[in-house]
């Protein structure tokens, strides 16, 4: 049993005698912030009173007569304007650590209705290298996997390839043209990415150098339309005034923002100008290969479309270019989920879907859904300006398509009750309207929800890119964050041999990047820094690695027996008020796990574990272990920390995070 769920499942009973829905009431009701005030806090008798006309206090105390909570609370007080706070029973306290102890799952129960949950992460667009970007899917995605499975969830994992897209044009189209065949030879995945890059920057070259005069005209007008209300004199009126200001603010902002698009901006940091029109055409213009290739090809643009629509109309030499292409492409992303340890169920790309596409379409039109416009099967959805397009007018399918015959076959396949996309926040539009098409066309009694997430920013504030300006490349990340792990190894434990490094910088390094990126709030930007996730303090992977090391030290020092322990454990002692702070931080694992489940939100968990952490190291400089005075209290303490550590190890497991015994 855990007790919030038990406190709500109480308050609920009563609470919907007395209102339609009570979530919103059962949402207040939390641990308490302050232990001073108890161990959870009731918030709804406020709210509650409002509702009913009635002073809230009078409302608690109703609440607090009705439901009934002795069994397990100690305590239940009412508080200022109508706060309910509720105590623990010592005694439940100790009965539960001492389940949680004897028990592999720590004391947290599986769940009593079990989903089927798919989750699609992940899913990079290959034949290009994954970057920094494809970290927060990736880890977002397999954390809350682990989580589901933990609680007792069938969760299918579902990397949803983007296999079939204009990037393997791009390719086609450079093999075709520009390949190296001795560096193809000896390394595809090198010079695929090679070709990948090239076409990419030709083709960036002539829409740029298409762009450009548009764009500067464009310019042009702005700045003279701001010089013009910059020279206008003041008005006097006070809102005149305001509005004039407004209107030269949005000019200047004007300005601003077509300067970045056409010179690109300048990174503070380095002084380097980063992306912008005139740095696609001068990348291109300063190599006299790439400009003679540029004025060979200059439909290029429209030649990769054309491979692409090729290689989907089944064009025996497009095919058999990207089948020999795939397998290189694969090679070079499971590199990198084998160092960072993530394994999927299935890996249903787009291609896999194409043959069901026809039929998708088919089956919409059949049912009245689709209109056509400007030539293009479009769907029309009453909340969007736009429709979503499931067949353009050359006939090519989509990318909605495409997801819209995923779900079916994730319908039929798996039965899921829900369907996860761990997804940037810039394809929200995509997916709200995926949803409601697909519920529609009748998938609407499961579960579709965009995980959504922010951007990896840099130091500037800026998305994070290398100091010229790419995209930065997830690999290269990975060996920076060891490198530095490393360092990191060997200023804190000199003494182990060279090989304990290595072992200890992989695991640090790699824990560190995944929680960097869990501990965020998934729906905020936030800023890379190495230093600050290899940081020993603060809520890091690092700092939760060393605090399990260092329980693991304790425990080792005093030489006991921890399985003969387990097999017969004493009653938990509470001697002084951090231990019983302790207990209860340590019964609410649970709580915390069915907390991330909430929104999807891993960071929760992180919390969770970096408050228990902070309270062990309380414990642990306020309770010696060795010096305990009597052997129950010594036995008890040492009950303690083998229970932080192993839900230390085991929430950091779900989190896809390793621990050392030694660091
Ligand atoms: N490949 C896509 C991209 O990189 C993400 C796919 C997400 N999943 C989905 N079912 N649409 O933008």
């Amino acid at each position: 049993m855990n007790a919030l769920t038990e406190i709500k499942d109480r308050f609920s009973q009563s609470l919907s005698g007395l209102v339609d829905d009570p979530s919103q009431l059962l949402a207040l009701i939390r641990p308490a912030g302050n232990p001073e005030h108890g161990d959870y806090q009731a918030n709804c008798a406020m709210p509650l009173g409002k509702k009913l006309g009635k002073p809230p206090r009078e409302v608690a105390g109703e609440l607090v007569e009705a439901i009934k909570l002795d069994d397990f609370c100690q305590s239940v007080e009412i508080a200022g304007p109508g706060f309910i706070n509720l105590k623990l029973d010592n005694d439940w306290i100790k009965q539960r650590l001492n389940a949680a102890l004897t028990d592999e799952r720590l004391g947290v129960a599986k769940v009593a209705d079990p989903r089927t949950y798919v989750i699609d992460y992940s899913s990079p667009n290959v034949a290009k290298p994954m970057h920094v970007g494809h970290i927060r899917s990736t880890v977002i995605g397999d954390a809350l996997t682990k989580v589901l499975r933990f609680v007792g969830h069938q969760a299918i994992s579902d990397n949803h390839l983007g296999d079939w897209g204009t990037q393997f044009g791009m390719i086609i189209y450079g093999y075709k043209n520009f390949v190296n065949e001795e560096a193809y030879q000896s390394s595809p995945v090198n010079e695929l990415g090679r070709l990948y890059k090239y076409v990419r920057q030709l083709m960036d070259y002539h829409a740029a150098a298409k762009n450009l005069p548009l764009k500067l005209e464009e310019l042009e007008t702005a700045q003279a339309l701001l010089n013009k209300l910059e020279s206008e004199p003041e008005p006097t009126d006070k809102s005149e005034k305001k509005k004039a200001k407004k209107a030269i603010k949005r000019g200047a902002d004007k300005v601003k923002d077509l300067t970045e698009t056409i010179y690109g901006h300048l990174n503070e940091e380095t002084g380097n100008l980063v992306g912008g029109l005139k740095q696609n055409i001068a990348k291109v213009e300063s190599s006299p290969q790439a400009k003679s290739d540029a004025e060979a090809h200059p439909e290029i643009g429209t030649a990769v479309q054309a491979e692409t629509a090729k290689l989907h109309e089944g064009d025996p030499e497009n095919k058999m270019l990207w089948e020999e292409f795939l397998p290189s492409c694969l090679a070079d992303i499971q590199r990198i989920y084998d160092r960072l340890d993530i394994q999927f169920d299935h890996v249903l790309g787009e291609s896999f879907y194409h043959d069901e596409l026809a039929n998708v379409v088919n089956d919409l039109e059949a049912k009245g859904f689709t209109q056509v416009s400007d030539a293009a099967v479009c769907i029309f959805l009453e909340n969007y300006e736009t429709p979503m397009i499931v067949q353009k007018c050359d006939g090519a399918y989509l990318y909605s398509t495409t997801d819209l015959a995923t779900i079916k076959y994730r319908m039929e396949q798996w039965s899921a009750d829900a369907c996860l996309y761990v997804v940037d926040f810039r394809q929200s539009e995509h997916f709200a309207k995926l949803f409601e098409v697909a519920s529609k066309w009748g998938y609407n009694e499961s579960e579709l929800t965009h995980v959504s997430f922010g951007t990896v920013l840099g130091d500037d504030g800026k998305p994070f890119k290398t100091r010229s300006g790419d995209t930065v490349n997830l690999e290269r990340l990975l060996d920076e964050a060891e490198a530095r792990a490393l360092m990191v190894a060997r200023e804190q434990n000199a003494e182990l041999p060279s090989e304990r490094h290595q072992e200890i910088s992989s695991i640090v390094g790699i824990g560190a990047l995944k929680y960097a990126d869990l501990s965020q709030n998934r729906s905020s930007d936030y800023k890379f820094s190495y230093e600050k996730m290899l940081a020993t303090k603060g809520n890091t992977a690092t700092y939760l690695q060393y605090a399990y090391a260092r329980v693991q030290g304790i425990v080792r020092k005093t030489e006991a027996d921890m399985e003969a322990i387990r097999a017969n454990p004493v009653e938990f002692v509470f001697d002084q008020p951090i231990e019983r702070q302790l207990g209860v931080k340590l019964i609410q694992f649970g709580e915390a796990l069915d907390e991330v489940l909430v929104d999807y939100k891993p960071n929760i968990l992180c919390n969770y574990l970096h408050e228990l952490a902070q309270l062990f190291a309380q414990f642990f400089s306020q309770c010696s272990v060795k010096d305990a005075g009597s052997e129950a209290l010594k036995i008890s303490r040492l009950q303690m920390c083998d229970l932080t550590a192993r839900t230390i190890k085991t929430g950091l497991e779900v989190l896809g995070i390793k621990v050392l015994d030694k660091m």
